[in-house]
């Protein structure tokens, strides 16, 4: 059987590569309005990619973008499994792009694109696995949910599931749009941090003025978003210093933190990988209790003055200022923006603070026999254990399926750190996508054992 799966795995490489593509280059950044007839396009094409694999597929409208639900069904008795991914992407601007973002270039087994590793690489690989699992008479029925809207806080995927959530008859749910520690070392994920996003901006006068004429009595409001922002948190340990931020988290245990630990990170391949100067703490155990289970205050973009060639002598009227904090659990996303507003509007009242997208943290459990099914395929496919781990990121769907559907979420993505999520020149390759294509099979295996018993 292993021999099988693995040869159909290794048999999928064209077809693999064709589905990518044709995600790719469409270019779904949920963060632009202007996008939003590529994300009905894409949807359709998605719709397409399913039909043509002998799957069924809809469109759930939604008041924001649509999102795609495919069906593989064999029967209504048998037991389901649904599958979440996302084929919204983040805008690709920076200007280290080496191609047109947009185009997939493949290249040495690389496939390379916005969106190919987060999250339409590893859409196509769950895609391909359950159609093997399909054609070859596993008792499952399998359905796909493919969100367009993950990257901007998934604003309208409760509407969504809510109107269909009866067709979505299902045992568990299988999330792939996490990242493994290394190539090495898979990683199954119980957990995700949460997020508060918020902007703050403030305006001083009505016009840009000489900073010779009034500098020395004029407010400076980029100086002034510094100050505040620097009365939020530390940068030098990134301790948040938002009255009350922490009262409501819950620390890891110590028995998450031994698991993190043994989980095979690295933290100088770590600073490494993302080609960091240098780091805010080299401990393993602190580091990684930092990222995966620790709120964090940071700021994304700074706006205001002038950015021109050489230096403009003025005092800029208006500020802005981009961030967001990641939360932990028990924090409560409404509640730590009240406090940050309230902060501000102290050190600042001028300064208005906008919420930008609530996520709550999610915490799953990383025992029971789902779990114990994974670490079964996993150890049949790769010849080593998964790491148990939670990851920093955040995925807003998780929280809604868990409420709606309530039943166990196992997340096991097939992306590497140095596939280089959100980053330029981002790209999946084919030996993640063909591993998991095989591992996938295993893990379905077990699941209609476990679901016969
Ligand atoms: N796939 C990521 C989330 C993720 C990253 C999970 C790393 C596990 C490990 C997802 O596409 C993502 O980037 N989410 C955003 C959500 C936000 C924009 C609301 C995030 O975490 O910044
Ligand atoms: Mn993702
Ligand atoms: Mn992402």
């Amino acid at each position: 059987m292993g021999e099988d799966v693995r040869a159909y795995a290794e048999s999928q490489r064209s077809t693999f590569e064709r589905f990518l593509r044709e995600l790719v280059e469409i270019p779904t950044v949920s963060a632009d309005p202007a996008r939003k007839g590529d994300m009905q396009r894409c949807a359709e094409t998605a719709a397409e990619l399913i039909r043509s694999l002998g799957g069924q597929a809809s469109i759930w409208p939604t008041s924001g973008n649509p999102i795609v639900f495919g069906r593989f069904e064999r029967g209504p008795d048998y037991p389901g499994l649904a599958f979440y991914n996302h084929l919204d992407v983040q805008p690709a601007d920076e200007p280290e792009w080496k191609s047109d973002p947009f185009r997939l270039r493949v290249e040495d087994g690389r496939y390379i694109g916005r969106g190919a590793t987060d999250d339409k690489g590893p859409a196509v690989a769950c895609l391909l696995a359950a159609k093997y699992a399909y054609d070859r008479g596993l008792p499952l029925n399998f359905y796909f949910i493919w969100e367009l809207e993950e990257e901007i806080g998934s604003p309208h995927f409760e509407e969504g599931l809510q109107a269909h959530r009866s067709e979505v008859r299902v045992r568990s749910v299988f999330v792939s749009d996490s990242i493994w520690i290394s190539r090495d070392r898979p990683s199954v994920d119980y957990g995700l941090r949460g997020l508060q996003g918020a902007t703050l901006y403030l305006r001083t006068a009505e016009v840009d003025a000489h900073s010779g004429v009034t500098g020395g009595a004029a407010p400076n409001p980029i100086a002034e978003l510094c100050r505040i922002l620097m009365a939020c948190f530390d940068p030098g340990t990134g301790e948040v210093k938002i009255p009350h931020f922490y009262d409501d988290v819950v620390p890891p245990t110590e028995e998450e933190l031994d698991n993190f630990v043994q989980s095979g990170f690295d933290v100088e391949r770590f600073r490494k990988t993302y080609g960091f100067r240098w780091l805010r703490t080299e401990d393993l155990r602190e580091l990684l209790k930092r990222i995966w289970a620790w709120p964090t205050f940071e700021v994304h973009g700074i706006a205001g003055g002038y950015q021109g060639p050489g230096i403009k002598t003025i005092i800029p009227h208006w500020a802005e200022a981009k961030v967001s904090m990641r939360l932990v659990p028990n924090q409560v996303p409404e509640k730590v923006f009240q406090l940050l507003a309230d902060y501000v509007r102290q050190l600042n009242p001028l300064v208005e603070v906008r919420s930008h997208g609530s996520l709550a943290p999610y915490v799953g459990e990383f025992k029971g026999p789902h779990a114990d099914a994974l670490r079964r395929a996993v150890r049949r496919a790769f010849g080593i254990e998964p790491a148990f781990i939670r990851e920093g990121g955040s995925i807003g769907a998780v929280l809604t399926m868990k409420k709606l559907l309530d039943v166990p979420i196992l997340m096991m993505g097939l992306s590497l750190p140095e596939h280089g999520y959100h980053a330029p020149n981002e790209y999946f390759d084919w030996d993640q996508a063909r591993r998991g294509i095989e591992v996938f099979n295993y893990y379905f295996e077990e699941l209609a054992q476990l679901y016969r018993g």
